[in-house]
C-alpha cells in the first residue's frame, strides 16, 4: 500500500514553510520568508510576520504542490505547527490548515515546533533511533531534549535561562556590524579568524553552576563579554579584526553546546545525539559535535542545513511519523 501523503504548514516565526512528504520521502519543501521586512528592526516584528504569512500562504501551498507534481486531492492529512511561536503567526498557519482539512475532509495533526525540528531528521537519515538526546538550537530556543518516542513528544531536560544560541549569534553579529540574521554571516567571518585569540566565558559551565544547571545554557553573559571586549579595544584605539572575534565567540558557543549535549547522552545512557534548529547549520558546531560524539562513542545525526532552519517539511515529517504510529488526528477536517 502507498504511504500516506502529508502536507506540513510552518508559520511560527518569519518563514511560511510548506512541505509535502510521503512516508519519510521528501516531495516538496517551499519557503517564503519575510526576513527582509524585519532586517531594519534587527529582529522579527510579530505583526509584520503575521501579515506576511497571510499573503504568502496560498502561493506557497501552490508552489509546493507544483513542485511535488500533486493536487490538493492527493493529500491524505495536514500537519501544522501549533506551538511554540509568535501567536499571531501561528494562528495564520492553524487557520489555513483547518480550512484546507475541512475543505478536503482529511485529518489534521497539530504538532509542536521543537518536536518537528527533531522529526525532520528522518527525511535525510531514515528512521529515528530512539531513545536519543536532541540538542535544539535556534533563534528562539536552546534546549536539550530526551526523545523516547517523538510521536508522543520529546521531554525537555535543559534549556537556556536567558538568550537562545541563535539570538546570541544575531546580537553579536549586530555588535560586529554584520547583517540580520547574523548567524550565517558570522559563521563565514569566523572561518578566517583564530578561535583561540580571545578567551570568552563558557556560561553555566563552572562546577557550582553544574549543580543546579547541568543541562541548562546561558548566553547573555557571553554576549555582554563580547560587547565589553569590543568597547575596551575601541577605547585603547586598537583595530578590531572581526574574524577573530567571530571565531572566538563561535567557539565559546559550540564548546558549551557540544559539551553539555555529550554529557546529557552519557548521563541518560543514550547512544544517539541529534542536533537540529537553525544554529545546527553552523559549521563549527557541526565539526566540534562530530569530533566529540566520536570520542564519546555516540552516533551523531544532523540534518542538512536546509532542513535545520524553519521549514514546512519538518512539520510534515512529524505528521507522517504520527500517522505511521497510529496516533489519532488532533482534529478531523
Ligand atoms: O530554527 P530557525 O530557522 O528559527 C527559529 O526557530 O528561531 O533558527 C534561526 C536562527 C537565527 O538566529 C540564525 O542566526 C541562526 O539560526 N543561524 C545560524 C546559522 N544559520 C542560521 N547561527 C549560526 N551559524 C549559522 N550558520
Ligand atoms: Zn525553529
Amino acid at each position: 500500500m502507498n504511504q500516506p501523503i502529508v502536507l506540513g504548514i510552518e508559520t511560527s516565526c518569519d518563514e511560511t514553510g510548506i512541505g509535502i512528504v510521503r512516508g519519510n520521502e521528501l516531495l516538496a519543501n517551499t519557503l517564503a520568508t519575510s526576513i527582509d521586512e524585519h532586517a531594519r528592526f534587527g529582529g522579527v516584528v510579530p505583526e509584520i510576520a503575521s501579515r506576511a504569512h497571510l499573503e504568502a500562504m496560498l502561493p506557497t501551498i501552490e508552489r509546493a504542490l507544483r513542485s511535488a507534481k500533486m493536487e490538493l486531492s492527493d493529500l491524505d492529512a495536514i500537519a501544522v505547527t501549533r506551538n511554540p511561536g509568535l501567536i499571531g503567526a501561528l494562528l495564520v498557519g492553524v487557520a489555513a490548515a483547518e480550512g484546507l482539512a475541512s475543505g478536503l475532509g482529511i485529518p489534521i495533526h497539530h504538532v509542536d515546533h521543537l518536536d518537528a525540528h527533531i522529526a525532520v531528521d528522518t527525511l535525510s537519515n531514515g528512521s529515528l533511533s530512539e531513545p536519543a538526546i536532541a540538542l535544539l538550537v535556534s533563534g528562539g530556543h536552546s534546549s536539550l531534549m530526551l526523545v523516547e518516542d517523538i510521536t508522543l513528544g520529546a521531554r525537555v531536560i535543559g534549556k537556556t535561562i536567558d538568550d537562545a544560541a541563535g539570538e546570541a549569534f544575531d546580537k553579536v553579529a549586530r555588535l560586529l556590524g554584520l547583517g540580520f540574521p547574523g548567524g550565517p554571516e558570522l559563521d563565514q567571518k569566523a572561518k578566517m579568524g583564530d578561535s583561540e585569540s580571545i578567551k570568552f566565558p563558557r556560561g553555566l559551565s563552572a562546577k557550582h553552576d553544574l549543580v543546579k544547571h547541568q543541562f541548562d545554557f546561558s548566553f547573555s553573559g557571553l554576549k555582554t563579554a563580547v560587547a565589553r571586549w569590543i568597547e575596551n579595544e575601541q577605547r585603547l584605539g586598537n583595530a578590531i579584526y572581526i574574524p577573530d572575534v567571530a571565531a572566538s565567540f563561535q567557539e565559546a558557543v559550540a564548546d558549551v553546546l557540544t559539551q553539555k549535549a555529550v554529557a546529557a547522552a552519557r548521563t541518560t545512557g543514550v547512544d544517539t545525539l541529534l542536533i537540529g534548529g537553525g544554529v545546527a547549520a553552523n559549521s563549527r558546531l557541526r565539526s566540534l559535535a562530530e569530533e566529540r560524539a566520536k570520542a564519546a562513542g555516540l552516533r551523531l545525526r544532523i540534518p542538512p542545513p536546509s532542513l535545520c532552519t524553519d521549514n514546512g517539511a519538518m512539520v510534515a515529517a512529524l505528521g507522517s511519523l504520527r500517522l505511521a504510529a497510529g496516533r489519532p488526528a488532533t482534529r478531523i477536517g
